[in-house]
């Protein structure tokens, strides 16, 4: 009895749940590595994620510092067009375009910048001030070597690398390790295998920042990412938190941070970058190894924007005047948690996408405990009830009995 209406129970959520959910989205992606040229020294992937009347090409490019561009275009027949020649001159303007033009509904960029490695004197993981701190030169992206892509790059998993490590180390910090971003893209929604097991569909694709094998200038060390974000002028980026109720697959992680266009007018143009605050210490992305990550209050970058990347040439001269730039740091580790030195590696994973950020329903498994947590008293309920009844019929009959 008690299993049945458990079953019940369960069948509904499980029902309501199938029949919530929207038709699952598919696109055709394809990776390609340099279109149009055949010197491999320089990294610009192009990925391309085609769907009904639709496509979205996000272009991944260490030519300057890492940089992701997202364009939606509102046909499946739309091109990328890089002109080689002028991309790798000092006016690089113009050298990235998507034709036919009129089709480009809404882009935006991300550019990773800076990394930061500080000394924390007493352990506090404060970032935001100065005080018990002591920085380390920065090491500025834009001054690295990157390996080429083309060994890493898996057509069939829709994954890539970009590798890269100081130009000129004379410390030798990066004599044995290196600044990765894996990118990774997806034709249908699912959930990631590795930790934090983020949620992806066919509209986003994810990026790993590594930092592996790096040497720390210290033992106290600890890492911040600076990054660079932009949005039409009229707009700005918005920092979202989202709380998750469900934690079953990053135990005791339940925000979810999201940077979203926000348009004072109403537009519903959405692209957004999406990660849960956590990052990992050690490869394997266990629960020992979690770092909390941390975001903090953008600077606006409005004035002269003078970071060499792949946005003048999709951007034009004109950057600055028609677009709003914003600079973000995000840093990993909290106070009293483990420091880089311990297994030196850092790992964060993030989603770029284009339309409504992934967001964690009830898995299975809560739906389950749910069920059992309300289906027992309903059942005692249930139960008590009929045997009440049953009894109370019992004795009016016997007590009534005699009379006949
Ligand atoms: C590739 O490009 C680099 C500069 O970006 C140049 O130095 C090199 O000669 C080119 N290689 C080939 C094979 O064209
Ligand atoms: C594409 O979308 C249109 C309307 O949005 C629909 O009528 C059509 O069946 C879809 N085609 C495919 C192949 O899904
Ligand atoms: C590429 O750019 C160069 C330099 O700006 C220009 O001379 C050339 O015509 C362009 N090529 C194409 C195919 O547009
Ligand atoms: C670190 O902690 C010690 C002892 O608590 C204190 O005396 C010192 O001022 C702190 N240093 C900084 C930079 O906060
Ligand atoms: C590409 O990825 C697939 C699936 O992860 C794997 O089986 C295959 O070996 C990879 N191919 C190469 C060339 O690494
Ligand atoms: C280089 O890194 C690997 C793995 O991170 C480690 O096993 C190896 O001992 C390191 N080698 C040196 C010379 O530090
Ligand atoms: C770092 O720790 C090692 C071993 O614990 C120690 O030998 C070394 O002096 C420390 N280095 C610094 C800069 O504190
Ligand atoms: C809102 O403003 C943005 C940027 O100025 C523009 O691209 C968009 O079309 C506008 N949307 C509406 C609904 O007016
Ligand atoms: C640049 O940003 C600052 C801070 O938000 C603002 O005060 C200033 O007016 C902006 N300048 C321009 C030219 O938009
Ligand atoms: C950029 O701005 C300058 C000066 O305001 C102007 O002369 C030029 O035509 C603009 N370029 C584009 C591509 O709009
Ligand atoms: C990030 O933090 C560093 C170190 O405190 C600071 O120099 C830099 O201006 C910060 N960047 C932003 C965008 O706040
Ligand atoms: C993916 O993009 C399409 C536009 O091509 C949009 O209609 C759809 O809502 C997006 N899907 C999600 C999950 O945001």
């Amino acid at each position: 009895m008690r299993v049945q209406v458990q079953l019940l129970l369960w069948t509904l959520f499980v029902g309501l749940g199938a029949t919530g959910a929207p038709e699952e989205e598919t696109r055709k992606v394809s990776l390609e590595l340099n279109p149009g040229s055949s010197n491999s020294t320089q990294n610009l992937l192009h990925i391309r994620a085609v769907g009904n009347g639709s496509t979205i090409h996000y272009v991944w490019s260490t030519i300057g510092v890492p940089t992701v561009l997202l364009i939606y275009t509102d046909s499946d027949n739309t091109d990328l067009q890089v002109n080689w020649t002028k991309l790798l001159s000092p006016e690089p303007h113009g050298a990235i375009r998507v034709e036919p033009a009129g089709h480009v509904r809404y882009s935006t960029a991300l550019l990773f910048t800076r990394i930061f490695e500080y000394k924390e004197v007493n352990n506090t993981a404060d970032f935001s001030g100065t005080d018990g701190k002591f920085f380390y030169p920065p090491y500025e992206l834009s001054e690295f070597t990157w390996a080429s892509a083309r060994d890493s790059l898996n057509s069939s998993a829709l994954t890539a690398r970009l590798t890269g490590v100081k130009a000129t180390d004379p410390a030798g910090s990066f004599s044995n390790g290196s600044v990765a971003f894996q990118v990774s893209a997806f034709e249908s929604s699912g959930r990631d295998a590795s930790s934090p097991r983020l949620l992806h569909n066919a509209n986003c694709t994810k990026m790993e920042f590594l930092l592996s094998g790096v040497q720390p200038r210290g033992n106290n060390s600890r890492f911040a990412l600076e990054m660079v974000t932009l949005e039409k002028k009229g707009g700005r980026k918005k920092l979202r938190s989202v709380h998750s109720i469900d934690d079953e697959y990053t135990p005791t992680i339940f925000e979810v941070m999201e940077l979203v266009p926000d348009f004072p007018n109403g537009s519903h143009a959405q692209g957004y970058f999406q990660w849960k605050s956590v990052a990992y210490g050690a490869m394997e992305g266990g629960r020992a190894d979690t770092l909390p990550c941390k975001i903090y209050q953008p600077r606006d970058l409005n004035e002269t924007f003078r970071i060499p990347s792949i946005v003048h040439a999709f951007y034009g001269e004109n950057l600055t005047d028609n677009y709003n730039l914003e600079a973000y740091n995000v840093s990993f580790g909290i106070a009293d948690g483990d420091f880089y030195d311990k297994k030196h590696f850092l790992g964060w994973s993030a989603m770029i996408g284009y339309g409504t950020p992934p967001r964690d329903s009830f898995s299975v498994l809560v739906i389950c405990i749910m069920a059992v947590a309300l289906g027992t008293p309903l059942v005692l309920l249930l139960v008590g009830t009929i045997v009440v009844s049953v009894i109370r019929r019992r004795r009016i009959v016997s007590q009534y009995e005699p009379l006949n």
